[in-house]
């Protein structure tokens, strides 16, 4: 991409509640592969615009956006009512007026899918051209809910009609489409913007309208037909939102395969945008996995796992139904079937974390074993240490967090509680079923619990 112009700015449209997709949430905090709709759209942008000449339109909701998503704080415009897509305009224009921008990229919120290489062309294009509005259009088989696109016999544009506000069914026929991307020269706006009506079915002022009042005057417009594909997909509803999900589900599956990973029943795995793999890894669906998660190479991932914000290092294999979030793995090491990790867990190298084995909050050093039902949490297991079944760490006495530090080549006996804080020196042992209170020394045998009595049994005749 060209070097970012200092003249042009983007404003994402994303103040309107979604009102199709019935949901309670703002239609740009849906998530397609776990990231935000509005995430992408950021994303594809600031590929050619300047970070800080990106503004959103923020109305239904705006604070819940704005906790929510960082890259919006300090670059909203707020719409505080939804008066339509040109009326979220007017609300900007002073805005960015003032900051003495010539161009506007305006998007869509509801786009992210946006084909961030053709934009880039389509911008060059309406900027070399000094026209005083560029906007591209799609031809779709199935135009329904998109704005047709009017052109005379030459093929000059003359107007877009609004879905609903249809009338014929030629115009309804006509499959070429708006795609909610436009571009704007600020200046030659200015006299239009204030000259839109709501004389239409949704009583709106509609963004698109600026189309024909600029041509009444015979300024010029470039509308640019930008092929049939789906890469400007509107997202209005839930059918939608799974319609372009899967699109970009596909997508970066290819990317994966093409990167080295294999993966079995690939219809079944879903990968983030963010996630990244290293070769020869194999991946067996269903899996999911999202955020800022790393596949090293020679990992194995089995069915029915799901990771999140994790590292997983080279030749380790993570078995059937666990869930990791949070997570460093180191190499070498294997987790489940059914382990959980939580934030904050580090596994240092050939880690075993077996079944029904939950970890939080903790370092597990190289060669440590905790292979059966075990909570591990606010501790750190140092190497060689092997954790038996049903050990609990106790670090939360109703108040605060307390952390158990275990150390070396330790041997912790079955259904022991280590009750924090509490220390357990390298070499101990820990007899079964021990509820430990107190340090243990280097090399000590800690039993704590009820002597067994044999007594005799009564026996009623
Ligand atoms: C819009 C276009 C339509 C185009 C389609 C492409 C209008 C009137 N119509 O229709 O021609 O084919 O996108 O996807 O623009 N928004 C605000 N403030 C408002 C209303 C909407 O910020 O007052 C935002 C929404 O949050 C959304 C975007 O603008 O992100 C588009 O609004 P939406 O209601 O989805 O418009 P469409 O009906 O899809
Ligand atoms: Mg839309």
């Amino acid at each position: 991409m060209s070097e970012k112009r200092r003249d042009i700015c983007a404003l994402v449209l994303s103040a309107g509640k979604g009102t199709r997709m019935k949901s309670p949430i703002p239609k740009v905090l849906h998530t397609l592969l776990g990231e935000h709709m509005l995430w992408y759209v950021h994303q594809g942008i600031m590929q050619v615009i300047k970070e800080d000449h990106i503004f959103y339109v923020l109305g239904y909701m705006a604070e819940l956006i704005e906790n929510t998503l960082s890259f919006v704080r300090g670059n909203v415009v707020y719409q505080t009512e939804q008066l339509g897509t040109g009326h979220a305009l007017q609300c900007a224009y002073p805005h960015l007026m003032k900051q003495g921008f010539k161009w506007c990229l305006i998007v869509n919120g509801d786009v992210p899918l946006l084909d961030i290489g053709r934009v880039n062309s389509f911008i060059e294009e309406v900027i070399q051209k000094r026209v005083s509005m560029g906007l591209m259009t799609i031809t779709l088989d199935d135009p329904r809910g998109y704005g047709r696109i009017v052109r005379d016999s030459s093929g000059n544009l003359l107007s877009i009609v609004e879905e609903k506000d249809i009338s014929t069914n030629e115009v309804r026929g006509i499959k070429e489409v708006n795609a909610g991307v436009y571009i704007v020269n600020l200046e030659g706006i200015k006299d239009y913007l204030n000259g839109l009506t709501n004389d239409n079915a949704q009583k709106e002022y509609y963004l698109p309208q600026l189309v024909e009042l600029l041509l009444k005057d015979n300024k010029e417009i470039l509308a640019k037909e930008s092929g049939n594909d789906k890469a400007f997909l509107g997202i209005n509803s839930g059918r939608e939102l799974i319609e372009c999900e899967e699109i970009l589900r596909q997508r970066i599956i290819d990317q994966a395969f093409d990167s080295g990973v294999v993966i079995y029943n690939p219809s079944q795995v879903r990968i983030g945008p963010k996630v990244k793999f290293q070769t020869g890894s194999v991946i067996t669906g269903p899996v999911e996995l999202y955020g800022d998660t790393k596949i090293e190479s020679g990992v194995s991932i089995d069915s029915h796992v799901w990771i999140k914000d994790s590292e997983v290092c080279s030749g380790t294999r993570i078995y059937s139904f666990s869930h990791i979030e949070g997570a460093i793995i180191g190499p070498n090491s294997k987790i489940g079937p059914f382990a959980r990790l939580r934030p904050g867990t580090r596994l240092i190298e050939g880690v075993k974390v077996g079944n029904f084995v939950e970890v939080k909050k903790s370092v597990l050093n190289k060669g440590v074993k905790a292979s059966h039902l075990t909570y591990l949490g606010d501790s750190f297991i140092d190497k060689d240490t092997n954790i038996g079944a049903g050990t609990i760490t106790c670090n939360y006495d109703g108040k605060s967090k307390h952390v158990t530090h275990i150390g070396k080549s330790v041997f912790v006996g079955s259904n022991t509680s280590l009750v924090a804080p509490v220390k357990v020196g390298d070499n101990a042992l820990i007899g079964a079923g021990s509820t430990i209170t107190k340090d243990v020394p280097n090399g000590a045998l800690a039993i704590a619990r009820g002597r067994q009595k044999n007594l005799n049994k009564r026996i009623k005749s």
